[in-house]
């Protein structure tokens, strides 16, 4: 590790690294051209953007082959809320796979039932049970056919611009733009524009199962949720006999400042979705939070929902380690600091910046403005992405664990960049 804290400077020529499979970024490119996704990598050239993600390690990863060090302000969305290799994650997995692999998926499993408990007590046990998915997609898509068997609706009310993921469900949920290309959607499904209490009001009625939002939708470029909406939103669906399902994939675990968002808006939900961050950022797990009365559809039916992977042991174990850090004294406290670092940091800039904790959306006047503030970040060594919905916001969402002197790093780099 060399002295400013950076991973390896050069992955390739470390012999206690594993090498790149390939030589060159050139080869790599042309590999994954020839057999994963060429349209991707003739997008991201558009856009001048190489990156090869090699050494990594807390707030930063180097380029795998000009070793050009990134503060990683995307996050992937969260999952590297605690940092790349979050040394306390890495360890618990170390020792785990010591002794277990991702188990048996249909026998009782302490792992499971101890991080499921660990939930439960995140929501002051609120919401109990826990049922485990490999992606937030699977819980997304298994939270709203739970609600459907509930309550013996059909009905669902989603938003225009929301991303909940791109099958099934999660599919029909998330805007329209991601599923056109594939034809019709189960039926049921209706979007109508996020923060408008009105068009929610109308669209929930006696045939909504459930009404799905992000708490603050990311790919909208996080605007925040108008004072009394998402209550509104809850009395609505509560006054219809419907579910409210809240998406926490991107706001929750401390990312906001508290556990979940929901707890600074005054609303609960009958089932949240929570994933990305959850495995801290080494191994797939994602799970759906549930009041009581809702587990009561797998009494009837307990294999109603099963999946190879869901809730593998190892993954429980790494997310188990994840909340541990986030239950810390003084963790959550030290989130919303470091946020209101950046926003001192950050006056002056040339855009409005929207901030929850550390979940930020940096909104230029004009259209457009955050994929060019996105390029040019990342040019500057802070990789940070666009808001895919809303093209003038880029979104920012630096690792919970970043040092003050990181911050400080960070601000200056995005003057550097923007100012
Ligand atoms: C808010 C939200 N919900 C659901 C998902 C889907 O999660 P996954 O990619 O793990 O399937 C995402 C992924 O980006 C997300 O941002």
């Amino acid at each position: 590790m060399p002295r400013d804290g950076a991973p390896a400077t050069d992955p390739q020529s470390d012999p206690a690294n594993p090498p790149e499979p390939y030589p060159s970024r050139a080869d790599a490119a042309a590999s994954f051209a020839a057999h994963v996704n060429r349209g991707k990598v003739r997008a991201l050239e558009a856009i001048g953007v190489d990156v090869v993600m090699g050494d990594r390690q807390g707030a930063r990863f180097r380029d795998a082959y000009d070793g050009r060090s990134y503060w990683n302000c995307h996050c992937n969305g969260g999952v590297f809320n605690l940092g790349h290799r979050n040394p306390a994650v890495v360890e618990a997995v170390r020792r785990g796979l010591d002794r277990v692999d991702v188990g048996n998926h249909h026998l009782i499993s302490g792992h499971r039932a101890h991080l499921a408990e660990q939930l439960s007590a995140s929501t002051d046990d609120l919401l109990p049970f826990a049922v485990f998915t490999p992606s937030g997609t699977e819980s997304v898509d298994l939270a709203l056919r739970l609600a459907r068997a509930h309550t013996g609706r059909t009905g669902i009310v989603a938003a225009t611009g929301a991303y909940h993921g791109l099958s099934g469900f999660a599919l029909a949920a998330s805007d329209p733009r991601w599923f056109d290309p594939f034809g019709p959607v189960p039926e049921g499904f209706a979007h109508v524009p996020y923060n408008d209490a009105e068009a929610i009001g109308n669209a929930i009625g006696p045939r909504t199962a459930a009404v799905i939002l992000e708490s603050i939708p990311a790919t909208l470029g996080f605007p925040a949720p108008a004072p009394g909406y998402l209550e509104a939103v809850a009395a609505a669906a509560r006054d219809a006999g419907a579910l409210l399902i809240l998406d926490e994939v991107q706001t929750g675990l401390g990312r906001t400042g508290t556990r979940w968002y929901y707890e600074q808006q005054g609303v609960e939900p009958d089932m949240l979705i929570t994933g990305k961050g959850l495995g801290g950022g080494v191994y797939p797990i994602s799970a759906v939070l549930l009041r009581p009365e809702l587990e009561d559809f797998f009494d009837a039916n307990p294999f109603a929902y099963v999946s190879t992977f869901g809730g593998a042991e190892i993954g429980c174990i790494a997310a188990s380690s994840v909340l541990e850090q986030i239950a810390e004294p003084g963790f959550l406290g030290r989130v919303e600091e470091l946020g209101l670092r950046f926003e001192r940091g950050f006056e002056g800039m040339p855009f409005t910046l929207r901030r929850y904790g550390l979940t930020m959306g940096l909104a230029f006047d004009e259209e457009g403005g955050g994929v060019m503030a996105a390029k040019k970040l990342i040019d500057a060594g802070v990789f940070a992405v666009y808001a895919e919905h809303d093209h003038s916001v880029t979104q920012f969402k630096p690792p919970l664990i970043v040092t003050e002197a990181e911050v400080d790093e960070i601000v200056a780099a995005v003057g550097d960049a923007l100012g």
